[in-house]
């Protein structure tokens, strides 16, 4: 008498059509996780880093750098900081010269500003210059130390030693 049967089998596809559709989010969820292409604007790819690799701007950003990316990128920026395994997906090696080879400074920024799972959002939390300083840091991660003169490789020595 409470079982109304035509209810319950509209329920029932309620129910159904709810599974599917949850199924194809997760489905949706885990193929865009598993993409490893950063979508980044035109807008931003053409970018061109306004501040120049000078010391302190290097120096400027490697402060930042040991505040907000170290525990994720490691000190060299090779993704092997103290929380990088507990990520999914693990930080990326910012010293590999061939992820670095075909992106822009723009697209450096905007990967900066906008973050991606698990890496957090830093566009509130720096400002556009900050932002351009991380970019010149995250260059100089892939340069070789070698090359004849660059002020812009990092100096391990310069960064706190506990923290
Ligand atoms: C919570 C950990 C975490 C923190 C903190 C973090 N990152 Fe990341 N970062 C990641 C992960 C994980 C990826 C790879 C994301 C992906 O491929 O989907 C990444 C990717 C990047 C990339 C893109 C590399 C590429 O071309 O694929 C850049 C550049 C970068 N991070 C710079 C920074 C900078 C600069 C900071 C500090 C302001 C920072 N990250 C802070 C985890 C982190």
């Amino acid at each position: 008498m409470f079982a109304n049967p035509p209810l319950s089998l509209k329920l029932r596809k309620v129910f159904f059509v709810a599974l599917l559709v949850l199924i194809c989010a997760i489905l949706v969820y885990w193929l865009t996780q598993e993409n490893k292409l950063w979508v980044v604007p035109e807008e931003y790819k053409s970018l061109k880093n306004p501040l120049p690799a000078s010391p302190s701007n290097l120096n400027a950003a490697r402060e930042i750098y040991f505040d907000e990316c170290v525990q994720c990128h490691g000190e060299r920026g090779q993704g092997d900081g103290p929380q990088a395994k507990s990520h999914y997906p693990l930080p990326a090696d910012l010293t590999d010269p061939k992820l670095l080879r075909n992106v822009t400074d723009g697209e450096i920024f905007y990967q900066i500003s906008q973050g991606r799972r698990p890496m957090p959002s830093f566009k509130n939390r720096l400002t556009q210059d900050q932002r351009w300083q991380l970019v010149l840091l995250v260059r100089s991660f892939s340069q070789p130390a070698s090359s004849a003169g660059t002020p812009a490789a990092p100096t391990p020595s310069k960064m706190p030693a506990e923290k």
